[in-house]
């Protein structure tokens, strides 16, 4: 295989309340709208990428896309051809993207029926500078999985992701030089696990958690540095009670990067990370990773 994805460009939300849900994204969160559709508004991080969050008014808290990257066209092509292939039951043709930011893409159902979208150019900004307490990019998305084994097979075999790291019940597997950006978790269920923002420092990461209690979303889980990716994490609970992450300092890898298996990320009894200084994930936020779903069809913006 030749064609791979090449990196993680956004998320889209289905909320209940798009007005609240976007005075959250932009006030506590620190993102920033950048383009507005029918029922959905766009938000940026501080990175070049158009948007990192699209959010759409539903009538209940989804995850309606993972929005990945491509090289180029003819990469877009090639994927396209792959995803046809594997044999996934819905793939759309690729074409022109008529939503904020632009490019070039298609959209598919992966083995589990999530909802993806591959795309090629766009938009960027041109100022991209580090903002302090302002998020950068999404840094990863993690995904519950009923067989996670044949959803990890996909995203390797025809997507061209690489397998960074599989603890007993998660898999990291990585487009770019981020150790991660999606992550396959063994569940009961498909669904979102939770999504993770990118700050430019663990200062950035205490800091935004601050806020966020400031604001009344209180820490479920950290602060913590994570066994897989080095990163340090805060987990809190968003809009539509999704789970969201603050999160800094993930591992920069490349092919050398030597592929670690359960044994090597075994946690000594009562310990979750490598610091040890939190309890855990709160009760709440193990119940609202396993209640945000993907639409049953492909997503089309309203
Ligand atoms: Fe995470």
């Amino acid at each position: 295989m030749t064609s791979s994805v090449n990196g993680l460009l956004s998320v889209d939300f289905g909320v209940t309340d798009l007005k609240a849900a976007a005075a959250f994204y932009t006030d506590v969160w620190h993102l920033t709208p950048v383009a507005d559709g029918k029922d959905a508004l766009y938000f940026r991080g501080t990175g070049p990428k158009h948007h990192i969050l699209g959010l759409h008014k539903r009538d209940k808290g989804e995850l309606l896309r993972v929005n990945l990257s491509a090289q180029d066209e003819a990469d877009v092509d090639a994927l396209h051809a792959a995803v046809v292939k594997s044999g996934v039951s819905t793939v759309e043709q690729p074409a022109a993207i008529t939503e904020p930011g632009g490019g070039y893409g298609f959209a598919f159902r992966d083995p589990e029926g999530r909802n993806m979208r591959i795309i090629a150019g766009g938009l960027r900004h041109a100022d991209r500078a580090d903002k302090p307490d302002h998020p950068r990019k999404i840094s990863h998305c993690v995904l519950n999985s009923v067989d996670r084994d044949v959803a990890v097979d996909f995203y390797r075999n025809t997507l061209g992701f690489k397998l960074s790291d599989r603890t007993g019940i998660m898999s990291f597997i990585r487009a770019d030089r981020d150790h991660h950006c999606i992550a396959l978790v063994k569940s009961t269920v498909t669904t979102l696990h939770h999504v993770a923002f990118e700050m430019p420092s663990l200062d950035d990461v205490m800091r935004g958690g601050g806020r966020m209690r400031d604001n009344g979303y209180p820490i479920e889980w950290g602060v913590g540095r994570h066994g897989p990716g080095n990163n340090v994490f805060s987990y809190f609970l968003g809009p539509d009670g999704m789970v969201i992450e603050y999160t800094a300092e993930v591992d920069q890898v490349d092919d050398s990067y030597p592929t670690g298996d359960p044994e090597k990320w075994a946690w000594p009894k009562g310990r979750n990370d490598r610091w040890g200084v939190n309890d855990g994930p709160s009760k709440r936020m193990a119940e609202a990773e396993k209640r945000i779903t993907f639409p049953a069809d492909i997503f089309h913006p309203a």
